[in-house]
């Protein structure tokens, strides 16, 4: 595996891999791996024969007072990692390089990003969107993932490649779960072992939607309401949102039918995490469903 902090040096490596015929596949990521960004790699090389990965703690992302400085960072085993997955190249650049002095552009998706992380996160899908564009721009991948968890991020991003014309393909990949349903992520490490406990409702939260809807429910409220109780059963938990919305544009539905999203935020402790679930609601039933 190589590894590069300077834009010119991905540039180089990428244009020989690139004059070789060899399609390439890119994970973004803010490092501190864990195994759900690492089922990322297997999922780009199935279909791509160069895999990129970049690490980068992109801080305007980040809110004033939310976790920038206390973000874990851990390069050197994120490297050993990347390396054991199967990661071609490691792109870890300086917050210099991606943001030079004078650097001014943003890249916004106003509606989609206002809405569920946006009222609690105002600028955080701007620094998302910007960081994501810069990247594609320096890579240029034939195929890029982005994980189901982070739904709202995907389907901005999804968004933001069609309006400016990025070449190369978005795939969602599937979120990788600890044995109990909670999903993976680098924030679970801030969790005491009552939080972590208590972590779980998000999980079973999005079931219990999830199997309201099977049963037959097709109003959205009342799926919301079952999603509610749920977390409100666990006393550590301050749910910020529990809402059913149309997959496409995360917008409210009056009744389920095609690609429906169940999502879920909550505080738990002194931590934000996110959940979901996909489905799709046919007339022959309801299935789970990659977004
Ligand atoms: P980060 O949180 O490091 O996540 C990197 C990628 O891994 C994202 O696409 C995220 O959705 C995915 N991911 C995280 N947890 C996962 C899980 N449990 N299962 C599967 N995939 C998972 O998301 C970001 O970084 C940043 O916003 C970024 C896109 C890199 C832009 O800075």
């Amino acid at each position: 595996m190589e590894r590069v902090e300077e834009a010119s040096d991905l540039r180089r490596i990428l244009a020989s891999v690139r004059a070789d015929g060899r399609r390439i596949g890119f994970v973004p990521t803010l490092g501190a791996l864990h195994e759900g960004h690492l089922a990322h790699v297997p999922i780009l090389a199935a279909h791509t024969d160069y895999v990129v990965m970049s690490i980068f703690v992109n801080p305007l992302q980040f809110g004033p007072g939310e976790d920038f400085e206390r973000y874990p960072r851990s390069l050197d085993r994120d490297a050993e990692l990347a390396q054991k997955a199967g990661v071609g190249l490691l792109f870890h650049p300086q917050v210099a390089t991606l943001y030079p002095a004078g650097a001014e552009t943003l890249v916004e998706v106003p509606e989609l990003s206002a809405q569920l992380e946006g009222v609690v996160r105002p600028t955080h899908f701007r620094g998302v969107a910007t960081v994501v564009a810069k990247l594609l721009n320096l890579v240029r991948p034939d195929l890029t993932s982005f994980g189901q968890k982070d739904l709202q991020q995907l389907v901005v991003v999804r968004r933001m490649a069609l309006d400016l014309h990025f070449e190369g393909e978005i795939v969602a990949v599937p979120t990788v779960r600890e044995p109990d349903g909670l999903a993976l992520s680098s924030r679970n490490t801030y969790l005491d072992a009552h939080d972590r406990k208590a972590a779980v409702a998000l999980y079973r939260a999005c079931r219990a939607g999830f199997e309201a809807v099977v049963a037959g429910e097709r109003v959205p409220s009342r799926v919301e309401e079952i999603m509610a109780a749920v977390l409100g059963a666990f006393p550590r938990i301050r749910p910020d949102y529990a809402v059913v919305r149309r997959l496409h544009d995360l917008k409210p539905m009056e009744r389920l039918v095609g690609r429906v999203a169940l999502m879920v935020a909550a505080r738990v402790g002194s931590t934000r995490l996110l959940d979901n679930l996909v489905m799709e609601v046919g007339p022959d039933g309801v299935r789970e469903t990659l977004a």
